[in-house]
């Protein structure tokens, strides 16, 4: 009895182990070329799952969180982690909430276009300061990292998408707030039904 409960616990964690899917790093090492890196240099990355059935030409772009570092300090701090370096991220991610693959556990996107956009530039994607900083040869590039995104996801379809959204959650949704309007303006098409949806993204300055 209890052998056969242990088997059927056993094959419940296996199946869910199985369907968990796995997605892999895309790094854009040609991103390079127009200054668009991480704080240490290092190309941005993201990951992405692409739309099936009814959601083929709807896309939602989510805008990885993190706070912002403060100093040159603390931003050199980050070059040592993920947030701060494409070298240190996981080549593979699970998606989940908004960006889960399955009408059980996201029944409004599931089957479209989903992108993780890796946060490493420290300021919510809007960094464009072409000066390196001497000490720490760190780099303040945010927003050419994002227009890097939205140019190499439009190559695989972003360009003729019906539906858009641009979505990030703490600085993801400053990010989103910040930069709605490029990513509306990025669009040739004014058919497109263009959409930022911010979480938690309102810092109040206190
Ligand atoms: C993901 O990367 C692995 C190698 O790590 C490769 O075998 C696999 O085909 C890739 N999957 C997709 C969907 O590109
Ligand atoms: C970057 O390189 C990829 C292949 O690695 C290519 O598909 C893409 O067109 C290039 N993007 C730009 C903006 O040059």
């Amino acid at each position: 009895m209890a052998i056969t409960i242990v088997l059927i616990l056993l094959t419940t964690w296996l199946g869910a182990v199985a369907v968990a899917q796995k997605i892999n790093i895309t790094i854009l090492h040609n991103a390079t070329t127009q200054g668009a890196v991480c704080l240490d240099g290092s190309p941005p990355a993201y990951y992405f799952d692409r739309g099936f059935d009814a959601g083929v030409s709807n896309w939602i772009i989510y805008l990885q969180g993190g706070g912002w570092c403060e100093n040159l300090n603390d931003c050199h701090y980050r070059t040592f982690q993920p947030a701060g370096s494409s070298k240190l991220m996981q080549g593979k991610t699970q998606f989940g909430g908004i960006l889960n693959n399955t009408p059980q556990y996201n029944p409004d996107f599931y089957n479209w276009n989903r992108v993780w956009v890796n946060y490493c530039d420290g300021s919510s994607f809007t960094g464009d300061v072409e000066d390196v900083d001497p000490g720490n040869k760190l780099y303040f590039r945010g927003a050419r990292i994002l227009k890097a995104v939205l140019q190499d996801l439009s190559l695989k379809g972003l360009q003729n998408a019906k539906n858009a959204i641009l979505s990030g959650s703490s600085a993801g949704g400053l990010a989103t707030i910040l930069n709605c309007d490029k990513f509306k303006a990025f669009f040739s098409n004014d058919s497109i039904k263009v959409k930022c949806v911010a979480s938690a993204g309102f810092f109040i300055n206190m």
